[in-house]
């Protein structure tokens, strides 16, 4: 509905509102680590709609709506009238008017974006089949608190083109970065599904260790994505060349950090050594997760606050 400001993909903010959420999350995790109490949100709901399985996403949407004072509810496909082929339309009607956000992790893009246009209150797009913006906020954060600024540094996306992949192309874009990715052939980035505005910051490879070199970045993720099962030996095989391991870490430099969104599946995307070694902050970008949502949860209720 008109006036109501959702977050469907990356690009649905700015440099500048990144600029403040990304502030807002340093202050957001200070005062929950120094358990200062902080509810903004007392008496609001978000309710959470799941049509795919997660750890992550559920339990930092949950624990991050309890820290700001609201409440959460989780929905899922199996247990809702949503399986029972409810229309999206209807559906988006009925939950708007009993809560004050919505999170959906879905299939599709268009389903999310049907349930947006019919949505009283704020949509966040907690992962469809193109786009995981959540996640990637949370990883740029992440690198923010690591490394400085990511204005002109290079990420390595190693692997499939999938929606984590063309979020951070999305990404690159907005925040003036660029990505280097290497995919098997015939996995390669589509441009148009990814919703870029051009190809200036992003460049494809064929060899991922040319990817990886000099890369400030490198991350990738499982080679097979939920609602892709059917392709999973097929899949198998045709990454068995891009596993993110020691030597490709070595070409990209000892200051390169590592990262995963996870679940991540040790001896296939990502070897051991990597995922556990020192250049690895696949943790602090989990929890990171819960941060920056909150900021999130926070800007699209209430805008801007000082506190
Ligand atoms: N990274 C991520 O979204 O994890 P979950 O699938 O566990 O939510
Ligand atoms: N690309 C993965 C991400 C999981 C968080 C998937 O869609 O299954």
């Amino acid at each position: 509905m008109a006036g109501v400001k959702h977050y469907l993909q990356f690009k649905d903010l700015t440099r500048e509102e990144y600029d403040y959420l990304f502030d807002r999350s340093r202050r957001i995790k200070e005062m929950f680590k120094s358990y200062q109490q902080y509810w903004p949100l007392t008496d609001r709901t978000l309710v959470m709609i799941f049509e795919k399985a997660s750890t992550r996403t559920r339990l930092s949407f949950e624990a991050g709506m309890h820290q700001l004072g609201g409440s959460a509810i989780y929905l899922n496909t199996r247990d809702s009238q949503l399986g029972r082929g409810e229309p999206v339309e209807d559906a988006a009607q009925v939950i708007s008017r009993m809560s004050d956000l919505v999170m959906i992790r879905t299939f599709e893009q268009e389903i999310i974006e049907r349930f947006a246009a019919n949505s009283r209150v704020p949509v966040i797009n907690g992962l469809t089949n193109e786009y995981h913006p959540c996640q990637i906020m949370a990883d740029i954060f992440t690198f923010i608190e690591h490394r400085g600024p990511i204005q002109g540094k290079t990420v390595a996306w190693i692997g499939d083109s999938n929606n984590v992949c063309n979020t951070w192309l999305q990404a690159a874009e907005i925040l003036d970065f660029n990505v280097h990715v290497s995919t098997p052939p015939g996995y390669e980035v589509e441009p148009e599904r990814a919703g870029l505005y051009g190809t200036d910051h992003f460049e494809q490879f064929a060899d991922p260790m040319a990817a990886v070199k000099g890369a400030d970045l490198v991350t990738t993720d499982v080679w097979t994505s939920m609602g892709f099962e059917a392709e999973n030996d097929e899949r198998m095989r045709d990454f068995a060349d891009w596993q993110v391991d020691a030597d490709m870490m070595r070409a990209a430099g000892k200051d390169a950090v590592f990262m995963h969104c996870l679940p991540a599946h040790r001896g296939e995307e990502v070897s051991a050594e990597v995922i556990d070694g020192p250049q690895s902050v696949v943790w602090d970008e989990a929890e990171n997760r819960l941060h920056v949502q909150k900021a999130l949860m926070e800007y699209l209720l209430l805008g801007r606050v000082n506190s």
